[in-house]
């Protein structure tokens, strides 16, 4: 497992380790900027086409993390901080006070919250592919299904959405939560990559993935999406 239980003491000499790879920095940021662009351009006085333009997007932004999670760097592999119930109530609620939990990667909490936000974007944009806006647009997939389960879809994926937003208030707060409260800032290495952690602690070490497998398989999965967009 790739977190562990560190005792901070006050005088500790800090050093830089690499937690996140820039195809996970980039894919989160990227996928911020898209949902917002989704959410701008929908609804009455949006822009449907724009709209679907970025759902695409998004759509294939998140194929490529799934495969990310399984080729990809280490701390970005489904595998390496996806653990049980068990251990996530223990992390909740087995930490004493003045410990400081350290990770390099994601937390068990937070890497059941990285599935959660993964799993409802992927139901969001996968039933927008079924969808239709009552007037003359309509998602690529929408005509093979009947109209009662293209209505229903459409239902899904507003719902689905405001789901979406509950779910990132929820990770705002908890980020939020670190940094007030346990004093962690976790944004500045999802930007920067790096992590400031006491020197000569051990620590499994992130292995970074090829950055020209990353663009491979972006380009597949964009590629992919475009053709449903275009031919389905
Ligand atoms: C639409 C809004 C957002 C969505 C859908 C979202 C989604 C995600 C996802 C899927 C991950 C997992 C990254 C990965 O392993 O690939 C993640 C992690 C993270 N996000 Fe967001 N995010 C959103 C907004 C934000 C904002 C506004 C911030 C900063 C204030 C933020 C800060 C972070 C941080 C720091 C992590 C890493 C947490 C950790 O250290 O385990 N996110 N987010």
């Amino acid at each position: 497992m790739s977190t562990q239980r560190i005792r901070m003491a006050k005088n500790d000499k800090l050093e830089s380790y690499r937690v996140w790879d820039l195809p996970t920095r980039l894919f989160h940021w990227s996928l911020l900027l898209l949902v917002i662009a989704c959410w701008w351009t929908a609804g009455e006085d949006g822009d449907i086409d724009w709209h679907m333009r970025c759902g695409y997007a998004v759509l294939a932004l998140l194929l490529f993390r799934l495969v990310w999670g399984v080729l990809g760097s280490t701390t970005a592999r489904f595998s390496s901080f996806v653990t049980s119930p068990r251990v996530v109530f223990e992390y909740l609620f087995g930490a004493r006070e003045n410990d400081a939990l350290q990770a390099i990667g994601h937390n068990p909490a937070g890497g059941w919250m990285v599935l959660l936000l993964l799993g409802m974007l992927l139901l969001v944009s996968v039933t927008g592919l079924f969808a239709n806006d009552d007037i003359m647009s309509e998602g690529p997939l929408a005509h093979y299904v009947s109209e009662r389960y293209s209505d229903l879809s459409t239902s899904w994926h507003e719902s689905g959405f405001y789901l979406l937003l509950v779910l990132v208030g929820l990770h705002i707060a908890a980020i939020a939560f670190y940094l007030l409260v346990k004093k962690e800032n976790l944004v500045q290495p999802m930007l920067t990559g790096i992590k400031h952690l006491p020197r000569g602690i051990e620590l499994r070490q992130l292995h970074p993935q090829k950055a020209w497998l990353a663009l491979l398989i972006l380009g597949c999965t964009s590629g992919a999406v475009w053709l449903l967009a275009r031919f389905a």
